[in-house]
Order: C-alpha cells, then sequence, then structure tokens
C-alpha cells in the first residue's frame, strides 16, 4: 500500500523518536575507532543519525502504508540482533520450481519471497470491504523451498564503497578451483555514490543481489513491509519499488479480492503525480528509504573480541583455506571524509557451493547458477545466533562442515585438523 512521505523533522517531533533517542545516541559517536555495536562510523553527524536510526525502528500500519501483504512492520522488528541493524532470528520464506530445467520464482503466484501476513479487511473507500487475503503455504507450484535468515547490517556502508575493481580483482587472483563471480548489478536509486543506469558490483544479500544500500532499502520496504515508494533522479519519475505485492498473485495492477489494492484503482501507487514534484531536474529518493539507506551507510562494524587462540586460530584458518573466499584483506574506503579501514572477511563474490547452495535463483537461471551464494562476511560473527542461509545451526563446526561445492576443500582440511587446531581455529572464530 502507498505510503505518505515521512520528513527527518517528523521523525524527530514524533514522540517515539523523542523517548528512544536519548539512549540511542552514544557519545562515542564519530570521536573513536573503538565501535561499540551499534554506533556510527567516524564523523557522523550524531543527530542525523539517531533520526534515520529511529525511522529504522519505526513502527508502520496500514495508515502508514503497511501491506496489503508483509513480513513485519519495521525494520528492526527483524534486524534487531545486539543493537538496531544487527541480525535476526526472522527466517524468510523464498520458493520457486525447475521449468525446462531453468529456475522459475513462480511470480505468479506471489514468488520468490513469500509474505507471511496480510492485513485482512481494509476499506479502500467508504463501503468498500476488502480483504487482503495471505500467501498460501505451500505456494501453487512449488517446488523448491529455501528459509532466509537476516543479515546483519553493521559496516556495510563501507562495504559499498568497496571499489568494484577491488572484488574483480580478488577474482581474478582466486585459484580456478575456489574462483568466485562478481555479481553485476544495475543500479536503481540515485542516491549516495550511485546514479541510476550504473553498473556495480552486487554485494548485499545472501546470493548478492544489491550494490547499492538505497536500492536493498527500497526492496526491503516494499517486499518486507508491503510499502512502495517512488522517487527522483534527474526529473525523472522512478516506480521500481512502486508495484505492491498481492496474495499469491502476479504483480501486475490486479485487484485483491475484488477490491482495489491502492487509492486509484487500475494505476499503481504514483508518489510522483500526488507528492513527488520531479520536476526541474530534480533527484530525491523517497525520505524513509534515503533515511534507512542514511542509517545503514553510516553504521560502523561490529567491534573485534579477544582472540583466545592467540594468532593460532588466525594461522589455522589461512592453512585450511578458509581465506580463499573469507579473505583476510583489510579494506580502507573513504567515508564522511575520512580514510575508515575494516576487515570483513569476504570477498563478496558468490561461489557455488554444492550442496550448500539454497537453490533459488532469478527466473531462466541454471541450476548451477542457483548453487551460487556469497562468502558470508565473518565479522560479528560472535554476535550472531543462526549460521548459513536458513540458520540451521549455531554451530560453527556444523556450519562449516555443511561447505561443499567450492568450499569442499575447505571443510575437508577442517574435518582432517587435529582437535586442538579445531579448537584454535573456532576460537579464533569466536573473536570476529
Ligand atoms: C521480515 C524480516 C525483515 C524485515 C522487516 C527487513 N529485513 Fe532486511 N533482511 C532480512 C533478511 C531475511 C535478509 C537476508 C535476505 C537475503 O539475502 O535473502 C535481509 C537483508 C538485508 C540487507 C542486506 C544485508 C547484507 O548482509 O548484505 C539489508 C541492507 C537490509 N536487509 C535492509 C533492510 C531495511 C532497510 C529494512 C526496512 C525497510 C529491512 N531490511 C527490513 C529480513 C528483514
Ligand atoms: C569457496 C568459498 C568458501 C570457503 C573456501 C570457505 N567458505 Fe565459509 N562460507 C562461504 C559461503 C558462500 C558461505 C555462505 C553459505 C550459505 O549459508 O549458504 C559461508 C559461510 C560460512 C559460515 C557461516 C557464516 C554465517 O554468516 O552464517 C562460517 C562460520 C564459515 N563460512 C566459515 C568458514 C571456515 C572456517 C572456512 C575454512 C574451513 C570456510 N568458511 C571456507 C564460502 C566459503
Amino acid at each position: 500500500m502507498k505510503r505518505a512521505t515521512l520528513t527527518l523533522a517528523a521523525i524527530l517531533a514524533s514522540p517515539l523518536a523523542a523517548a528512544g533517542c536519548s539512549d540511542l545516541i552514544d557519545d562515542s559517536v564519530g570521536a573513536s575507532d573503538n565501535f561499540a555495536l551499534g554506533d556510527a562510523i567516524a564523523g557522523t553527524n550524531a543527530t542525523q543519525f539517531a533520526a534515520a536510526k529511529a525511522n529504522f525502528g519505526l513502527t508502520e500500519t496500514q495508515q502508514d502504508g503497511l501491506g496489503p501483504i508483509f513480513n513485519e512492520r519495521s525494520c528492526s522488528a527483524c534486524h534487531s540482533n545486539g543493537a538496531i541493524g544487527g541480525a535476526g532470528q526472522n527466517i524468510e520464506r523464498r520458493y520457486g520450481t525447475l521449468t525446462n530445467g531453468v529456475f522459475n520464482g513462480l511470480a505468479n503466484t506471489g514468488g520468490s519471497l513469500r509474505q507471511l501476513f496480510g492485513i485482512g479487511g481494509f476499506n479502500p473507500s467508504p463501503g468498500v470491504n476488502c480483504n487482503s487475503g495471505t500467501d498460501a503455504n505451500p505456494a501453487p507450484g512449488a517446488t523448491i523451498f529455501a528459509g532466509r535468515m537476516t543479515t546483519p547490517t553493521f559496516g556495510l556502508g563501507l562495504v559499498e564503497l568497496i571499489p568494484d575493481g577491488t572484488l574483480q580483482g580478488i577474482a581474478s587472483a582466486q585459484p580456478a578451483s575456489i574462483r568466485g563471480i562478481a555479481v553485476d548489478n544495475v543500479i536503481q536509486l540515485t542516491s549516495g555514490p550511485f546514479s541510476r543506469g550504473q553498473h556495480h558490483v552486487a554485494r548485499f544479500g545472501w546470493k548478492a543481489v544489491h550494490a547499492s544500500l538505497a536500492d536493498f532499502a527500497g526492496d526491503a520496504y516494499l517486499n518486507e513491509m508491503g510499502i512502495t515508494t517512488t522517487s527522483c533522479a534527474n526529473g525523472q519519475v522512478i516506480r521500481d519499488f512502486a508495484t505492491e505485492n498481492r496474495a499469491n498473485r502476479a504483480p501486475t495492477n490486479a485487484v485483491i479480492n475484488g477490491c482495489p489494492d491502492d487509492l486509484a484503482p487500475g494505476v499503481d501507487d504514483d508518489f510522483a503525480a500526488e507528492e513527488n514534484n520531479c520536476a526541474g531536474g530534480l533527484t530525491e529518493v523517497q525520505d524513509d528509504v534515503a533515511n534507512f539507506a542514511f542509517f545503514m551507510r553510516n553504521l560502523a562494524p561490529a567491534p573485534r573480541g579477544v582472540d583466545n587462540s592467540n594468532g593460532r586460530g588466525l594461522t589455522e584458518f589461512n592453512r585450511e583455506g578458509c581465506n580463499g573466499c573469507h579473505v583476510t584483506t583489510t579494506f580502507t574506503v573513504t567515508a564522511n571524509g575520512r580514510g575508515q579501514s575494516f576487515q570483513p572477511f569476504s570477498d563478496f563474490l558468490v561461489h557455488d557451493m554444492g550442496t550448500l547452495g539454497d537453490g533459488i535463483g532469478n527466473d531462466g537461471d541454471s541450476v548451477a547458477v542457483t548453487r551460487r551464494m556469497r562468502t558470508a562476511p565473518l565479522w560479528g560473527i560472535r554476535f550472531r545466533n543462526g549460521l548459513l542461509h536458513d540458520a540451521r545451526t549455531s554451530d560453527k563446526s556444523a556450519a562449516i562442515q555443511a561447505h561443499d561445492g567450492q568450499g569442499a576443500a575447505a571443510r575437508n582440511a577442517f574435518n582432517g585438523a587435529t582437535s586442538a587446531q579445531r579448537n584454535d581455529l573456532l576460537l579464533f572464530l569466536s573473536s570476529l
């Protein structure tokens, strides 16, 4: 459902934000490089960060545009472990099938992402009684099902700034047996360092689906919360995130159970006409989406803990070949006008993970492509519960032992290590 824009001023003025702000602002914001979980990176404007964070945590209602079908009511309802923006217990459901040997996300039944809830009864106009319905489970025709755990967003603004060439260079240098693929992505929203239409290496999500945090935010707002947005790029109206999802229905301008799904039946949410005046060559991202992007762009990496293996675990990590994908590179980017260094332990490339692959892809992908998963960044893993894309385990050894395909050799090296070596490796991982 469509969403009225919410301005920063409105958030600051809202009682909810006011109540939450005092304990959200941390004294060390911008003051040092020794971040606590949930802090902002150096150089971030604390007031703007607190407001953006409040927006990320804001619970949306039907009046705000929630639904018709959705998974949660706020970003932080899922991204909350340890601090706002963190990982979460929510495990999304994806589905699809193979048609003539290639992936089919069943968009005609609401796939590939299942929404768990519907707003139920709603009245688009006085006296018109409608019902959103909910996604049927299992969706008709689905044969492939995958869980997707909520990932943390700490430090992702720095990851967003890693130059494409750096990631492509890592891929070129990898031995053929584990060489990853830099996924090409076309930028949708003109925001931060990006302009619509540019090509960049995708690096976010379990399968590296977006290169830009603003694009991910627009996508999540629509697909997790059912809140559509439009934005402006050089005077052009951007409607990429403006089409409602419907319970097991095609993403067209259809109706829900005989009722219009927004205020203008037959016409999708057209914020440009109603609210975004893109005239005069305006470039502007919808306010909420801009706030989500700002929050994530300035959220610091999770702080490192103590390595109780005294360095031996890192040696073991490298010996077993974990660093082939979970690269130990310290990246440095310029954010907020200053150099910021970080060590995410990922090449942000996708790898064929064999049986660990989740079988989900884009329409037309071969089965081999659906096995590709992004190297999960290991930073902040000490703040995590569920591991792997479907959170099938919280046991690090089990997560390593599930590696297959391009990860099989490293898994075998782990299995062949002595218990003392394995213990050192696990102690090292627990420090990240
Ligand atoms: C219902 C739970 C849920 C809600 C609500 C939700 N997310 Fe997520 N988020 C997830 C899951 C699950 C993933 C992993 C998705 C995937 O890769 O398939 C994710 C991944 C992400 C990522 C990628 C992180 C990475 O590891 O690269 C970003 C960025 C993100 N979400 C931002 C948002 C924003 C902004 C909002 C609010 C508009 C939001 N999310 C709302 C569950 C949620
Ligand atoms: C071929 C590349 C590759 C190699 C080599 C590799 N990994 Fe991974 N690793 C991945 C990918 C891809 C994932 C995400 C898999 C998924 O969940 O589908 C992952 C996930 C993980 C996770 C779970 C992280 C999370 O966020 O849930 C841990 C822990 C892990 N790897 C540790 C290791 C260790 C330790 C080694 C060495 C024994 C290793 N990996 C070797 C690619 C690799």
